[in-house]
This record gives structure tokens, sequence and C-alpha cells, in this order.
């Protein structure tokens, strides 16, 4: 997944985010790293996504959640309301034009702009169909997957000069085995488990809050001096290209 940073790009009345806020430091209270951006995140209510979302806006972003089913968004918007969030959501299918264009088009209204787009589930022709599926299914289906998931590494790699003069930065995250339910065939059956574990550095498999902590790293001016680069959270299991 991308996560690019923006510098208010598209506000209607641009302001330089990056320093942390006088409230905060008067307080004493530690500063949160994405205190005033706004973070746009797709495919943001469930699993990795819903994670990233929370993540960056318990860091203090004002985040835009989105998936492509309403109830999902109006559930998850509760959900991180309830835990005292400042979030909003919408419908977007991210393979559908005019529904990103009409994300962009809410954060813009809600918020004013947008810092940070975090593209989970951008380009995936295995995504829409694997809940349904079989073990089978994903030994058959995982070459048009990987092939898929490995251009992002490229798309990485060429966005973040061709987006440099805009002041964006542009990372990717590229996780292992992380306990969702798009993955839960190769971790609900013990033996599958135990197969996948056999390639790992750490004998577990992932938890989506692990992958947001990184992705809240890589968006905050932490990791300001990085761009062109994916960050592998995969408890040391050997990348295959
Ligand atoms: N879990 C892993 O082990 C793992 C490992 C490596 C990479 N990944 C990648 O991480 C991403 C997220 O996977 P996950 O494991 O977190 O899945 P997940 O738990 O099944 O969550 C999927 C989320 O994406 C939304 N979604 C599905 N298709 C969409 C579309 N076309 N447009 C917008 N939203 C869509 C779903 O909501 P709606 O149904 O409402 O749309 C849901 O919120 C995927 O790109 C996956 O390939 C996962």
């Amino acid at each position: 997944m991308f996560c690019l940073s923006l510098r208010r790009l598209l506000s209607f009345s641009p302001t330089s985010g990056g320093s942390y806020t006088m409230q905060s430091v008067r307080g004493l209270q530690a500063p949160r790293k994405l205190e005033g951006k706004v973070a746009l995140v797709t495919a943001s209510t469930d699993g990795i996504g819903l994670a990233i979302a929370r993540r960056l806006a318990q860091d203090g972003a004002k985040v835009l959640v989105s998936s492509r089913k309403q109830q999902n968004v109006d559930k998850t918007v509760q959900e991180l309301k309830m835990e005292g969030l400042d979030v909003e959501g919408t419908v977007c299918h991210v393979g559908k034009n005019e529904d990103r264009v009409k994300l962009v088009n809410t954060a813009v209204q809600k918020f004013g702009g947008v810092d940070i787009l975090v593209s989970n589930a951008a380009v995936n022709p295995f995504f829409g169909n694997v809940l349904d599926s079989t073990e089978e299914v994903w030994e058959k289906r995982l070459g048009p997957y990987c092939v898929s998931k490995t251009a992002l590494l490229g798309l990485t790699k060429v966005l973040a000069p061709e987006l440099r003069s805009l002041n964006i930065r542009v990372n990717c995250l590229a996780p292992g085995l992380i306990r969702t339910r798009f993955s839960s065939v190769m971790w609900e059956n013990e033996s599958a488990l135990d197969q996948a574990k056999l390639n790992l550095g750490i004998s577990r498999i992932g938890e989506p809050e692990e992958c947001a902590g990184a992705v809240s790293f890589l968006c905050s001016p932490d990791a300001s001096y990085i761009t062109g680069e994916t960050l592998v959270v995969a408890g040391g299991g050997q990348s295959h290209l």
C-alpha cells in the first residue's frame, strides 16, 4: 500500500503543517506527531486499513475512512468516534474513478484538504473475490496477486522523484502475513499456519496494528528524509520476487 505525505496540496487555503501545537506543549503532553494533518485512508473499514485509520487518528490526524459498503463506513465512523477520534467517512470503491474523485472532494469539504494519502487496496485483481476463497483458489490466483503487488514497488520508485517538486513523499508498506479476514485461509487452518510460520523470523503472524505504527511513522515528520522506499513488516519472512 502507498503512503503519500502531501503538504496540504489540495487545500483551499494552504497552511504549512509539521510543527507541534503549543497547546500540547503547554499541557506537557507528548506532542502527537500527526496533529493538524488530514489523512485519507482507502479500504479502511476492516483489517489493516482500519488499524491504520485508527492509529493515524490516535496520532492526531483528522481521518477520512472509506470502503465500498455504506454500512461498513457508518459502523467504522461510529466506532472510531466513540473512541474520541476525529473521523468522517464516505463510500469509495478504489477501482472507480468517480468514487476516487468524490473521496478527495469529501476530504476537502469536511477537513479543508489532504496531507496524507494511504492507498490500501490500490491495485488488486484478487482482492474483491478473496473472502469466498479456498486455499486452492489462493494458490491459483497468487500469481496475478503477486504481480499486482510487485508493481507497487516500481511505482513507488517512479512516483517519488516525479512528485518531488510538489513536496510529496511516496513510500510503500509491504506487509507479511497479517491476521485479517482477507488472509484467514492462511491462519484459520492450523497446518497452513504452521507451514507459514516456518518462513518467519518471528514465529507468529502479524497483527494489523503492527502495520499501522509503521505507516504512521512513514507519514510523520520523523520520516521527513524518507521517500521512494518500501518498508517490509513481515516478521522476518523472506521476500519473494
Ligand atoms: N492480511 C495480509 O496478510 C496482507 C498481506 C499483505 C498485503 N495485504 C494487503 O493489504 C490490503 C488490506 O488487506 P486486509 O488483509 O486488511 O483485508 P480485510 O481485512 O479483508 O479488509 C478489507 C477492507 O478493504 C475494503 N475493500 C475491499 N475491496 C475494496 C475496494 N475495491 N475498494 C475499497 N475498499 C475495498 C473492505 O470493505 P468493503 O467490503 O466495505 O469494501 C475492508 O474495509 C490488501 O491490499 C491486501 O492485499 C494484506
